[in-house]
């Protein structure tokens, strides 16, 4: 029976499925979204676009796009109920921990038949969570700060309605923030999808078994919380404002993250695909240096992080391991001059990632993939008998 499977931990050599959806080349650094490559959709297209772009497979026409957004619009209000749902978390709650269960309670307000009775049905499941997930979101992050919660405006672009749910302060007009929402926007466009990346797995893996598109996603963004992954963005600022609070002592934490029985990790660093740079990770770092700059935000954060970047560049443990900079390494210097919190950045990387989780989704049931259900090998116990309780 063993002689039927080789184990394959965190399936390193395993694909898992056929998909259209993105191309990633590790050795070079390539990463594109349905044949276009991400410096050309990070520059050129707006993330609503990107988010069709993943989930149909096509970029949308005028047409196209202005009927998606109306799409989005419509179902752009959440059940007043919901509130008593995000009341009940104490103010301490991690956002991760509050978003997932915030998502997985929108069945309960949304009790559509599985998403895939039909393409009006699928379609009409996306729009809702492209619509009301975007403003769970915002609540998360208004419950944290103790503002009232703010509900969005249909006059506004998708991002920028995005900006305005998150920031808009009580009794103040909204003011919009071009460099913010343009900075948010190429954010969550490089965060949108990553092939079979471990939340992505998850969504597929539960959806596989025919739960619902929202309890599909809902576990993803469990999965994304972790700090190996999507947390890393978090446990990146933490890792330099502690090396700030030493000093600026790189060098400490360098020789810690090479420590092997030390479990600190040089986090926003290595990827399991890219053992090169992260083609996301040089737009963001160059989008750190443009955002602080029109903020007229000197921040001493991103001199550390250049510091550290560049040491790890020179230093044999990490070049041998092909160790570079991910995605995760400089977002959360922007978020941060966005003023967002520490503890939002994650929640961050879920709103991007939102379009990709649903692009596979859709492409997994669409392309009728089989259970999720992989084998093992046994290295347990052999047959034995049970031993009355009195005798043990
Ligand atoms: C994301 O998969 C995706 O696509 C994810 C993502 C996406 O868009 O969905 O790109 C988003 O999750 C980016 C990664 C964010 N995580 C971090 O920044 C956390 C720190 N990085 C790592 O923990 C690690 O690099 C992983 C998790 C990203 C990848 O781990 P692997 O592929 O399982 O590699 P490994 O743990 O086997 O490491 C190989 C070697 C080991 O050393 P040796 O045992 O060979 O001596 O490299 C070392 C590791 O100890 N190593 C590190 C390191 N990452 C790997 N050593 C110090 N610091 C690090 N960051």
């Amino acid at each position: 029976e063993t002689g039927m499977v080789t184990i394959d931990p965190g399936y390193k050599n395993t694909g898992s499925c056929e998909s259209a959806v993105t191309f990633l080349d590790g050795e070079k650094g390539i990463l594109r979204y349905r044949g276009y490559s991400i410096e050309e959709l990070a520059e050129k297209a707006d993330f609503l676009e990107v988010a069709y772009l993943l989930i149909f497979g096509e970029l949308p026409n005028k047409a196209q796009l202005a009927k998606f957004h109306s799409d989005i619009k419509e179902e752009s209000q959440v059940d007043e109920e919901m509130k008593k749902i995000l009341d009940g978390f104490p103010k301490s709650a991690h956002p991760m921990g509050v978003l997932s269960s915030l998502t997985s309670a929108l069945v309960a307000f949304n009790p559509t038949s599985v998403d895939v009775s039909s393409e009006t049905a699928m379609y009409n499941s996306i729009v809702r969570i492209l619509a009301k997930f975007p403003v769970l979101v915002a609540w998360t992050l208004r419950k944290k700060k103790g503002l009232p919660l703010d509900y969005g405006d249909d006059s506004l672009g998708y991002v920028e309605n995005i900006h305005k749910m998150m920031f808009k302060r009580p009794n103040q007009e909204y003011k919009k923030d071009p460099i913010a929402i343009d900075a948010l926007d190429k954010l969550l466009i490089l965060h949108a999808d990553h092939e079979q990346n471990c939340s992505t797995s998850t969504v597929r893996i539960v959806g596989s078994s025919h739960a619902g598109l929202f309890a599909s996603l809902s576990a993803g963004i469990s999965a994304l919380w972790g700090p190996l992954h999507g947390g890393a963005n978090q446990a990146v600022l933490e890792m330099l404002e502690a090396i700030e609070a030493d000093g600026g002592d790189t060098k400490k934490y360098m020789a810690k993250a090479k420590d092997k029985d030390d479990p600190f990790r040089l986090m926003g660093f290595g990827h399991r695909v890219y053992k090169n740079f992260d083609p996301r990770a040089k737009i963001i770092k160059k989008a750190a240096d443009d955002v602080l700059g029109n903020l007229g935000i000197q921040d001493p954060i991103l001199d550390i992080a250049k510091g550290l970047e560049k040491e790890a560049l020179e230093d044999p443990y990490f070049v041998d391991r092909k160790l570079y900079p991910n995605v995760d390494f400089y977002s959360g210097i922007i978020y941060r001059a966005l003023g967002i919190p520490t503890e939002m950045f994650t929640v961050m990387f879920a709103l991007g990632r939102l379009p990709g989780w649903i692009a596979q989704w859709r492409e997994m049931r669409l392309r009728k993939e089989p259970i999720g259900r992989p084998r093992q090998v046994y290295i347990g116990e052999n047959l034995r008998s049970f031993v009355p309780l009195e005798k043990r």
